[in-house]
């Protein structure tokens, strides 16, 4: 039997994909921060999957509590088969009008966060030739406004990722990018819109909003097509460098890979003007 190790399980892909794996029948170690005090996200998985369900609290962020998670792992299975690293969260807003502690933030919970986990199980996933999958995002290939700590992030991951790859194969552990594009979880909920009273990019940010808005409300891609994929991935004896997902994310991987740079930038300086400089909505 597999053990799964999901980061940020208490809500929308985590929780999915905590869902998929014990439908599998794996065992499941769901972390989230305070998890253990929040007895509701997991009620009825508790009952269901008894035994094969481990609850644990993890702030990626707090060293302490990962390395606490990873003795209570070791002590109780030995091992992990499966990492996935997906723990995350949006800051939105001009670099200019973003608070350093709202920046540092960012990239502490979706870089460092991601970092400190997989290295401190490294050595476990070494032992069972494991399998990590990071979730990195359309925003982990391609930097679009009023999102350049998001991404920032997301290309840390990213490069993170690549590296690891070619470091980790000889030792028989692979990596995976996961790169949604937009899908209705509770993303939009926790996203934090920074921006200042009387900002020089306050049309920008107000356009980016409202934009944002628009295609929140459009027909919804389903995330379970991303929790069910990882786990169909999973089961693959190699895993691909990286797992596109949604029509979005594809379309826009097609432009940003296929298109000369050139032609790319060129298109986007002109896409970006005409959405962002718009004077009215
Ligand atoms: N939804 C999308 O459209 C989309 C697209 C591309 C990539 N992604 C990526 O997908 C991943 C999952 O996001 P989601 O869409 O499922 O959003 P979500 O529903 O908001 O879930 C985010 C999860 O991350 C957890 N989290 C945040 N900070 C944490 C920390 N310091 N330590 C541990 N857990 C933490 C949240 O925990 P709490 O419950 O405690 O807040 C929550 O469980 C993220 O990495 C995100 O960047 C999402």
């Amino acid at each position: 039997m597999r053990t799964v190790l999901v980061t940020g399980a208490t809500s929308g892909f985590g929780k999915l994909i905590a869902q998929a794996f014990l439908n599998h029948g794996d065992t499941v170690i769901a972390t989230g921060r305070n998890l253990k005090e929040r007895k509701d996200i997991f009620y009825s998985e508790r009952s269901s999957f008894h035994g094969r369900l481990v609850e644990l609290s993890m702030d990626v962020t707090n060293i302490n509590e990962v390395k606490e998670v990873e003795k209570e792992v070791l002590n109780r299975f030995g091992k992990i088969d499966i990492l996935i690293n997906n723990a995350g969260y949006g800051l939105f807003g001009a670099l200019e009008d973003l608070k350093d502690e709202e920046i540092r933030y960012q990239m502490e919970v979706n870089f460092f966060g991601t970092v400190n986990v997989t290295k401190i199980f490294l050595p476990l996933l070494r032992t069972s030739k494991g399998k990590v999958f990071n979730f990195s995002s359309v925003f982990g290939f391609m930097g679009f406004p009023m999102t350049s700590l998001y991404c920032a992030s997301k290309f840390a991951v990213e490069g993170l990722t690549e590296s690891l790859r070619g470091e980790l194969a000889p030792h028989g552990v692979q990596l995976c990018l996961i790169e949604p594009g937009g899908y209705r979880t509770n993303f939009g909920t926790s996203l934090n819109w920074s921006s200042k009273e009387e900002s020089t990019y306050a049309l920008q940010f107000r356009n980016y909003k409202n934009l944002h808005q628009k295609i929140s409300t459009k027909k919804p891609q389903q995330p379970s097509e991303v929790s069910n994929g990882i786990l169909k991935l999973s089961l693959k004896k190699h895993l691909p460098m990286r797992k596109v997902y949604g029509k979005d994310a594809t379309f826009s991987h097609l432009l940003r890979n296929f298109l000369p740079s050139c032609i790319y930038f060129g298109l986007m300086d002109m896409v970006y003007k005409k959405i962002f400089m718009r004077e009215s909505n």
